[in-house]
């Protein structure tokens, strides 16, 4: 089974999907990427997971994030499922899903698990930062659905961390107080950060958001 480790280079790939051929890293380009796997199509959970992934695409779009699913059906299968999880989740299904019939880029990215199923795959979830670095993973099981705000808010954290010596507490969401990176001398965040900041301790010191910067 694949091993794949944050900071590796997201393994490139093409597939067939419900929008025609990709190469994943062109799919990509510049933009932050999120690849997640699905068990398989027309069941509950996958239906409105999907709708979920749609529903919040503006979200995505503000974040530069390109959206890719994946389920083991085919093309046909997907682009039919498609049309039920529009009707049944109020929604127009806006990315690509890959038809992984033969199992290449499931394989490739660890995303079926043997002892949970054999051949389907579970809940996986890649964040993929612009350099094509991993920078995310998640696992969940068949039966348990996603969450699409605790996504966004990691990639809301992801991307402040990207560009910010910060890093984002527990329960962190945009807009809250954010801590100062251990690495970063009192000197260094007196100039960093002109507003201030509170030490806590010497260790846990707070800071208002900064800016996302790109
Ligand atoms: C679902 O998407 O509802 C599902 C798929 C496979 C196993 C269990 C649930």
């Amino acid at each position: 089974m694949s091993d794949l480790k944050l900071g590796d280079i997201a393994p490139d790939f093409t597939a067939d999907t419900s929008e025609g051929k990709i190469s994943f890293h062109e799919f990509l380009g510049d933009s932050w990427g999120i690849l997640f796997s699905h068990p398989a199509d027309y069941t509950p959970v996958c239906t409105t997971e999907l709708g979920a992934a749609a529903n919040y695409a503006e979200e995505f779009k503000k974040r530069d994030v390109k959206v890719l699913a994946l389920s083991v059906d085919g093309v046909k299968s997907h682009k039919d499922w498609i049309k039920d999880i529009n009707e049944t989740q109020n929604t127009t299904v806006n990315f690509p899903i890959i038809a992984d019939e033969d199992k290449k880029v499931s394989d490739l990215y660890g995303m079926i698990h043997p002892k949970a199923d054999s051949t389907l795959t579970v809940r996986s979830v890649f964040v993929i930062a612009p350099d094509k670095s991993i920078k995310m993973t998640l696992t969940y099981p068949a039966s348990t659905g996603r969450n699409f705000e605790e996504l966004l808010r990691v990639i809301d954290s992801l991307q402040l961390t990207a560009y910010n010596k910060v890093a984002t507490p527990a329960n962190w969401k945009h807009g809250d107080d954010v801590v100062i990176s251990p690495s970063v001398s009192n000197e260094e965040a007196d100039k960093m950060f002109p507003k201030g900041y509170t030490t806590v301790k010497p260790y846990l010191r707070t800071t208002a958001q900064p800016e996302l910067k790109k």
